[in-house]
């Protein structure tokens, strides 16, 4: 009885509380429920604050009361991330990296710990974690849970980072602006230049150091799944199979964006579809460097002038906190005025709503990778403007490998000229881009379809994790 009573998983799901963690996360307890897991989704107080005030919500609202209703279970609980609700995590970067470290385990460890003394049906016997917790193998040994870890970001990158040994014995790391060379010896990855490696192995990023942690720590983990697809990126995925069960469940998003019943927006977005309806089909710029990236205001002012040059129509999103100094007034004067016709600056938006606009034919963006697995579904091509992090091998993937976009410029160095060349470029219906992301979307299609790649690794995934679950 107790045996068969342990075959209904219920697995516990922790994002990192970011906007490109928490989406994934949300629309994967959606998937693994209506598999008939019992998922318990912990959010932090600050990203349900957000959410329920973006949405104008109660804030005992609970976000997969839809879900429930329809007979999926999924409970939910917030815990405090360890900060007050008013500390400014983005100024603190590296303070609340550390608090992610150690407080926010201990939080989390008392949860559970309450968790499993209160006795829940079915027992919890998953933890299901973002790669990007430090604390998920130390938590998942304490309460014998089966260790799963989601990789939010392409394999490619998580190959790269289980092998920066090679590239510090190769003089390869950190070494982006001093050689020319080409890498060969990454597993998975035919060649990769050291400008195209994650930002963590070329600068001396703060960062690196807790990512690394997390790394390592992700490398113990029972499972490993993936938001991509086998079809994308075959050797890569091949190569983590050597060291790791790892599985490609991706794009995990809901695939009919008009049938969205969840809301995960941390910010606050208008309806811009009557604005989109006036503009011509496939003629229409978009235009977001997602939730994180700083752009300089340099970056800013070349990208408008390019703009204005190009005569582009254009929704651009421009969050308040784009430029780290926090100033508003980022445009050049009268730009607005100037582009009313054709143009709207934005806080934030439904970016789904948005990309999925027979408007829009092109897709200006910094390259993260929920934003490119979403442009290609919506089957728009790409003017890269990778940033930090995942984002400048993204590009790489997008560009070099896929060919569904081009560059927005060459390097770091955005001119005018350039910016409005390319805007050219992309938005024109003959761009091979425009081609290759037809057959792109075939690729993702073809792999959610019942016997598709990914389909049948989440089933494979599901039914290695009951063995595992059986075991422990
Ligand atoms: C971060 C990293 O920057 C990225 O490189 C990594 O792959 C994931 O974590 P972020 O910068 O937020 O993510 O970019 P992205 O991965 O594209 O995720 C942004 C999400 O916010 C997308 O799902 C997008 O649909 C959504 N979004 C973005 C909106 O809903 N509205 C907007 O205006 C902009």
């Amino acid at each position: 009885m107790e045996r068969k009573k342990h075959l209904q998983p219920h697995a516990v799901l922790i994002p990192l509380p970011l906007q490109g963690h928490i989406n994934p996360f949300t629309h994967l307890a959606v998937k693994l429920a209506s598999k008939g897991f019992t998922i318990t989704f912990v959010g932090t107080e600050l990203t349900h604050k957000q959410i329920a005030t973006a949405q104008s919500l109660k804030d005992d609202n609970n976000p997969f009361s839809h879900e429930q209703k329809s007979g999926h279970d999924i409970r939910y609980a917030k815990i405090s991330d360890g900060f007050p609700l008013s500390f400014d995590r983005r100024a603190n970067a590296s303070q609340f990296m550390e608090g992610l470290t150690h407080v926010f385990q201990a939080h989390v460890d008392d949860f559970i710990e309450n968790l499993v003394l209160s006795k829940p049906n079915p027992p919890i016997s998953c933890l299901i974690a973002d790669s990007f917790h430090v604390w998920a193998s130390t938590i998942a040994k304490k309460y014998n849970l089966v260790n799963v870890s989601f990789w939010t970001e392409p394999a490619t990158v998580l190959t790269v980072f289980y092998h920066t040994d090679l590239l510090k014995s190769n003089g390869h790391f950190g070494c982006h602006d001093k050689c020319e060379d080409t890498i060969r010896y990454i597993p998975g990855v035919q060649a990769i230049k050291p400008e195209d490696l994650p930002s963590y192995c070329q600068d001396a990023d703060p960062s690196a150091r807790y990512v690394f942690k997390c790394i390592e720590d992700a490398q113990s983990a029972d499972f490993v799944i993936g938001n991509t697809v086998q079809e994308l990126e075959p050797s890569a995925i091949s190569a983590l199979q050597e060291q790791q069960p790892f599985y490609a469940i991706g794009p995990v998003f809901p695939t009919s964006f008009s049938k969205i019943t969840i809301s995960t927006s941390l910010l606050p977005a208008s309806d811009y579809t009557n604005w989109l309806n006036s503009k011509q089909d496939g003629k229409l710029l978009y235009i977001s460097f997602g939730s994180l990236a700083n752009l300089s205001k340099q970056d800013i002012l070349e990208i408008a002038q390019g703009i204005l040059t190009s005569k582009v129509s254009f929704i651009w999103v421009i969050r308040h906190n784009i430029l780290v100094s926090g100033e508003r007034n980022i445009l050049p004067p009268g730009f607005e005025e100037e582009t009313a016709d054709r143009g709207l600056v934005v806080p934030w938006c439904s970016q789904l709503a948005v990309l999925s606009h027979p408007a829009v034919g092109g897709f200006l963006t910094h390259c993260g990778w929920n934003s490119i697995l979403e442009s290609m579904w919506c089957k728009v091509p790409m003017l890269c403007f990778p940033v930090l992090a995942d984002q400048l091998t993204n590009r790489k993937l997008v560009v070099d490998d896929w060919r569904i976009g081009v560059n927005l410029c060459t390097g770091r160095l955005i001119r005018r000229e350039v910016v409005a060349e390319n805007i050219g470029k992309i938005m024109s219906k003959s761009d091979e881009s425009r081609k290759n992301i037809e057959k792109t979307k075939m690729i993702l299609q073809k792999a959610l379809s019942n016997e598709g790649s990914s389909e049948k690794n989440l089933n494979q995934f599901i039914e290695d994790m009951k063995n595992k679950i059986l075991q422990n």
